[in-house]
C-alpha cells in the first residue's frame, strides 16, 4: 500500500507520538511518519524521535518566520496529515488557513465536554462516572472541530487523576491509531 506522510506535533512526553510510531510500522498501517515537530526542546517525546531516526524540528510557530520554515518543510515532505499528540500550543489560525491538509488531535475527555486544559481534574470534581478521549480534525474553535472517533473509559471511586489519565491514556493510543485507519480507508 502507498502510505501517505504525517508529521506529529508533540510538547511533552510523547506517549501517543510512540504508539503512533509503532502503528506506521505495520505495513497496512495508512501513514508514515516522517517528521515531528515540537514547540519546546524538553519534550521528552524527543527523545522517542531520536530512537526512531525521524527527523525533527524545535520551532515556535507564533513567529512568522518559524510558520513559514515549517509550512515550506511540510510542502516539501508532501506531508499529508499533521497529528496533534499532546501539543501544548494553540495552532495560530493563519496556519490551519495555510496548511490545507488534515490537521487532527486527541483529546482526553468526551468531547464536547471538558475541552481544555486540566480534564481528569475537572471531571473528578463534577464527580463524573464516565469519561474517554476523542479524536477530531482542528479547526479555529479550540477542541471544537469534527468528531472522528471517542472511546469511553468508566470512571471508579477509587480512581484519582494519576488513574484516570493512565486508564484514559491506554485508550487514547488504540483511538488514534484507529482513527487514522478509518480516515484513510
Ligand atoms: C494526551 O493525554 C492527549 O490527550 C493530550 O495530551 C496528552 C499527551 O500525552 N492532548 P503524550 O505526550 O502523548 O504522552
Amino acid at each position: 500500500m502507498v502510505k501517505r506522510n504525517a508529521c506529529v506535533f508533540i510538547s511533552g512526553t510523547g506517549t501517543n507520538l510512540k504508539e503512533l510510531l509503532k502503528s506506521s510500522r505495520e505495513y497496512n498501517f495508512p501513514i508514515n511518519i516522517n517528521y515531528i515537530i515540537s514547540n519546546t526542546k524538553k519534550a521528552e517525546g524527543l527523545k522517542i524521535a531520536k530512537i526512531y531516526k525521524i527527523p525533527f524540528r524545535v520551532l515556535n510557530l507564533n513567529k512568522i518566520i518559524n510558520l513559514e520554515l515549517a509550512l515550506g518543510e511540510l510542502h516539501k515532505k508532501n506531508i499529508s496529515v499533521i497529528c496533534l499528540a499532546g501539543y501544548m500550543k494553540i495552532l495560530n489560525k493563519k496556519f490551519i488557513n495555510r496548511f490545507n491538509k488534515k490537521i487532527i488531535n486527541i483529546h482526553p475527555s468526551l468531547l464536547p465536554k471538558y475541552k481544555g486544559l486540566n480534564t481528569f481534574k475537572r471531571v473528578l470534581n463534577n464527580n463524573e462516572k464516565l469519561t474517554g478521549c476523542t479524536v477530531h480534525y482542528v479547526n479555529k474553535k479550540l477542541d471544537g472541530g469534527k468528531i472522528i472517533l471517542k472511546k469511553k473509559v468508566f470512571i471508579e471511586s477509587s480512581d484519582d487523576e494519576e488513574t484516570l489519565k493512565a486508564k484514559v491514556q491506554v485508550k487514547e493510543y488504540r483511538a488514534y491509531s484507529e482513527s487514522i485507519i478509518n480516515i484513510f480507508r
